[in-house]
């Protein structure tokens, strides 16, 4: 299918998508079947719940590829609507144009090679492919490279294929992309129950807890931000929007689940790293256990900075009234 002259040839360039927001000077990068594993955990723990169809919100949406994978795993999609929503604006944009780039050096590079691949992988890659027909290369620039292929310029010598996809009218037809802000939650409408509500790798822009600036660059670390209060207005939130059984699914980035010491945790509560600390227990989960609705439902192996493995949980059902 060629694809391009009636395009208008807006200007969002994406190439490195690994870019950050201008504004915040955090990452908005993000891929197709990011952490398969809980995305296909998520989806079954929702159509199990709600087999009749529900709404399912996707905070943190980035460029739309997180709702494009979840709807893609979905045995029923006809019977759910999703919401992919992101309070970055260039992020919604590019969603709204429905038009993608894969290559095979990114972590979703798996959707554009034929060997190698993981029996998941295989399963992602068909139901990727039932959501999008390959289309020519746009007139416009739309590159989803890593940096470093992108720093040393790979890209633009033509070393890096990229293979280029359009939305089907189906998955147009099930998603909505909005410009929004997970602390509006309240007031959002939906017609059906909630099944879900996703904010995975995003806790730590609400809470500015940008641990990478600070163990790797040394950043000062910000103490007045109240961490554990944002963690649990937002979960408290989350907790009277969701009905019962519905799951409220985090992301399994290290500073999703290390936090930042600030001015209120108490000196007991407060591990040294450096010139910096950190929280002894996370806020996160503090926050979830007092708001009393929730159970932890699946839980998944990360590594820490410091290379030490910890159990994390990642999706947390509500099951209390
Ligand atoms: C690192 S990306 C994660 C994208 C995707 N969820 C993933 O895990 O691959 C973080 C995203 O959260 C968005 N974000 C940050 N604060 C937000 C908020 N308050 N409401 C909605 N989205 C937010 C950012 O704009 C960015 O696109």
């Amino acid at each position: 299918m060629k694809i391009g002259n009636n395009i208008p040839n807006k200007s969002i360039d994406f190439r490195s998508y690994n870019k950050l927001n201008p504004k915040t000077k955090l990452p908005v990068s993000t891929s197709f079947y990011n952490d398969l594993a809980t995305l296909k955990k998520s989806v079954q723990i929702i159509e199990n719940s709600f087999p009749n169809g529900a709404d399912i919100l996707i905070y943190a949406g980035s460029n739309g590829e997180e709702a494009i994978s979840v709807l893609s795993l979905l045995k029923n999609p006809e019977k759910y609507k999703i919401w992919s929503i992101d309070i970055f604006k260039e992020a919604i944009d590019y969603a709204k144009r429905g038009i993608y780039s894969v290559n095979r050096f990114h972590k979703d590079g798996f959707l554009v090679r034929e060997k190698d691949l993981t029996e998941d992988e295989k399963q992602a890659k068909s139901c990727f492919e039932k959501c999008v027909d390959e289309i020519e290369e746009p007139n416009f620039k739309l590159n989803n490279l890593t940096d470093i292929p992108y720093l040393l310029r790979l890209d633009c010598a033509g070393f890096i294929i990229n293979k280029f996809f359009k939305l089907k009218s189906f998955v147009t037809d099930r998603i909505t992309f909005a410009e929004g802000d997970i602390r509006d939650l309240k007031t959002f409408k939906t017609d059906k129950p909630i099944g879900g509500i996703f904010f995975r790798n995003a806790l730590y822009h609400l809470t500015n807890n940008d641990l990478r600036g600070v163990l790797g660059d040394g950043n000062k670390q910000d103490m007045e931000i109240n961490r554990f209060q944002v963690l649990k207005d937002l979960t408290d939130s989350i907790g009277e929007k969701l009905p019962q059984n519905g799951i409220f699914v985090m992301g399994n980035h290290f500073q999703e689940h290390i936090y930042l010491a600030d001015k209120y945790t108490p000196s007991d509560k407060r591990v040294p790293i450096g010139n910096n600390s950190l929280m002894l227990e996370p806020p996160h989960i503090l926050a979830l256990m007092q708001n009393g609705k929730f159970k932890p439902c699946y839980t998944q192996k990360i590594k820490s900075p410091d290379g030490k493995s910890l159990t994390v949980p990642l999706i947390w059902q509500k099951n209390c009234s």
